[in-house]
């Protein structure tokens, strides 16, 4: 797969697939972290005087109606603001008009288009949709690692009809840190899996558990492992579908000398919402009413003692209900020691648990934080992304 420095890219027309599929309200971007992501392919583009034409998905929205909240244009601000030009915008991704002005752009000039899912051609790869984007440009770099695991007109179709296409800096950044440290960990190496589901993540685990040292399960999906441990959980979410599975992926590890951490307390509490009663209770004492919602501090301490050995620690999924500050202390207080550990690559997936770092550390010490939830879990379990393939 070619990457954007392969390329001559000097004076072209470059489109360039971003995710700007970021948080906005009231026309205000609310967290510019993707944004901020892609800029450094956008100013080697910039630099080498090629004019850039940028094109991205915001939300899901129904139907492909054109609805106002799911407007790209509030990007333009954020965009001028970080790039210290002025941005066009054209309210089509593929109207003659917005072709017209990609290819009357001059050197250095930025075009951003509006949203492609306005059009259905988008999420059904159609041809002729595929056919439209590539008039805006010569070179296509896809630097949208979140949307990497979608088959879409701008991330697979598209390619066949440019001159060139290769992936982008920060595309880059994702392969180095989930696919190729992983590749050959510096060890030992230690994975930290939270969330709700086992049944979400049962390729992931079993990719993991022949390759670290150490898997610490937090978050609800523990309980589900607690349980077919033959443990009391009180009212605790569990999937009963998954307790077999939690006793195989328990047994194998046994067998390999893998050590798997499961959580020996928890912040509990009748319900999600009656924080005012939550309190902690050591895994086996919960009454039938508890439901367990976060990992009590025995537990944060238990994890962040075993870690300290770890030269290569990954982090998939929010430790708790992180979004509920009652809750969010086993999430927060394992971040936080992450993020001064010294010579240790620190990888963070994307989506929910990205999400909980930037609340707490919006400046921070990671090696990696993805931007991509669902493309960063396909490459933590091992399998390959279609963004990528058609470029191989
Ligand atoms: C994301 O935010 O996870 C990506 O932009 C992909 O969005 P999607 O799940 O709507 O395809």
């Amino acid at each position: 797969m070619k990457n954007i420095q392969n390329i001559d890219i000097k004076n072209k027309k470059v489109l360039i697939r971003v995710d700007y599929n970021v948080p906005i309200e009231r026309g205000v971007v609310k967290n510019n972290f993707r944004i901020i992501q892609s800029m450094k392919t956008i100013k080697y583009c910039l630099k080498q005087g090629a004019s850039v034409i940028l094109i991205s998905h915001l939300g899901r929205p129904k139907n492909n109606s054109r609805d106002k909240l799911l407007s790209l244009r509030p990007v333009v601000a954020e965009l001028s603001n970080l790039l210290n030009i002025d941005i066009k915008f054209s309210d089509s991704c593929i109207s003659n008009k917005s072709i017209d002005t990609s290819n009357k752009l001059k050197k250095k000039d930025v075009h951003l288009l509006e949203n492609l899912r306005f059009h259905a051609g988008e999420k059904n790869n159609c041809d002729n949709f595929s056919r439209l984007l590539s008039k805006h440009a010569d070179i296509y770099v896809n630097d949208a690692f979140g949307t990497s695991h979608r088959a879409h007109a701008s991330n697979v179709g598209v390619v066949k009809y440019m001159r060139e296409a290769s992936i982008g800096f920060l595309n880059m950044k994702e392969l180095e840190y989930l696919s190729k440290k992983l590749s050959n960990p510096v060890r030992p190496y230690s994975f930290i899996l939270g969330g709700v589901k086992v049944a979400d993540k049962i390729k992931l685990i079993d990719n993991i558990k022949n390759n670290a040292e150490i898997i610490f399960i937090a978050g609800a999906m523990a309980f589900t492992f607690l349980r077919a441990k033959g443990f009391g959980i009180g009212n605790s979410y569990f999937e009963r579908e998954s307790l077999d599975i939690a006793k195989k992926i328990m047994n194998d590890t046994d067998k390999s000398g893998v050590e798997l951490v499961l959580p020996i307390d928890a912040v509990v509490s009748r319900n999600i919402n009656d924080v005012k009663n939550a309190i902690v209770k050591d895994i086996g004492l919960f009454d039938t009413t508890d439901c367990g919602f976060d990992i009590g501090p025995k537990t944060s301490s238990l994890f962040i003692d075993k870690l300290k050995e770890s030269k290569t620690i990954v982090w998939n999924g929010p430790l708790g209900v992180a979004e509920k500050p009652t809750f969010a202390e086993g999430t927060n207080s394992v971040a936080r020691f992450l993020n001064v550990l010294p010579n240790v690559s620190t990888i963070i997936g994307g989506g929910d648990t990205a999400s909980c770092i930037y609340n707490i550390l919006p400046k921070n010490n990671f090696s990696h934080i993805s931007t991509g939830g669902g493309s960063s879990l396909e490459l933590l379990s091992g399998n390959t992304l279609p963004a990528f393939e058609v470029l191989k």
